[in-house]
């Protein structure tokens, strides 16, 4: 009897402890949220991942960088559909070919490392940097005097970015 009492006790409190915890945790998003340009896609980005539950600062960036590269992932493929079913727009695809892979291959890890060393200057720029080149895929199309195929893919990259970038900045 006294021992089931207890229990239920302890349990009680581990539960109450849990929601605490977790009110906490979200607390801390919406509120890191607040202060990003797109409060609504930040949220939803964060909320999806559940390593966001335990993560100071540095780790919703990281959370929001890697919702950058599966940005990046996906825009290269439908860059390389692209190609095949839109053949006339070939050498614009392939200039937004190279600007994603910069993406990936350049600004991501740079802003990952700089993050994972404690210089969260460098992962801004890097971020910054990001929104900069999904703008050039989507101008080359203006300037060929084509309709772009990845405006959606482009300004989500940017959104995306820049909310990654102002959770950087709270890091300056
Ligand atoms: C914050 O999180 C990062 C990445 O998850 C971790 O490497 C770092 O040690 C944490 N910093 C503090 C002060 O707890």
């Amino acid at each position: 009897m006294n021992l089931s009492r207890v229990t239920i006790l302890f349990l009680a409190i581990l539960f109450q402890e849990t929601l605490f915890l977790a009110m906490g945790d979200r607390e801390f998003i919406e509120n890191t949220c607040k202060g990003t340009p797109s409060y609504n896609l930040c949220l939803s980005i964060l909320l999806a991942n559940p390593k966001s539950q335990d993560a100071n600062l540095t780790g919703l960036a990281l959370i929001v960088v890697d919702a950058v590269k599966n940005e990046g992932v996906k825009t290269l493929q439908q860059i390389h559909a692209l190609k095949k079913s839109l053949p006339e727009l070939t050498a614009t695809l392939m200039q937004c070919g190279d600007v994603y892979n910069t993406i990936m291959h350049v600004n991501v890890p740079l802003t990952i490392n700089a993050l994972n060393l404690g210089n969260p200057k460098f992962g801004e720029d890097g971020m910054a940097d990001t929104t900069i080149e999904s703008q050039t895929c989507e101008r080359s199309f203006k300037e060929h005097g084509q309709t772009s195929p990845l405006t959606n893919m482009n300004k989500d990259m940017e959104d995306v970015a820049n909310v990654a970038r102002a959770i950087i900045r709270m890091l300056l």
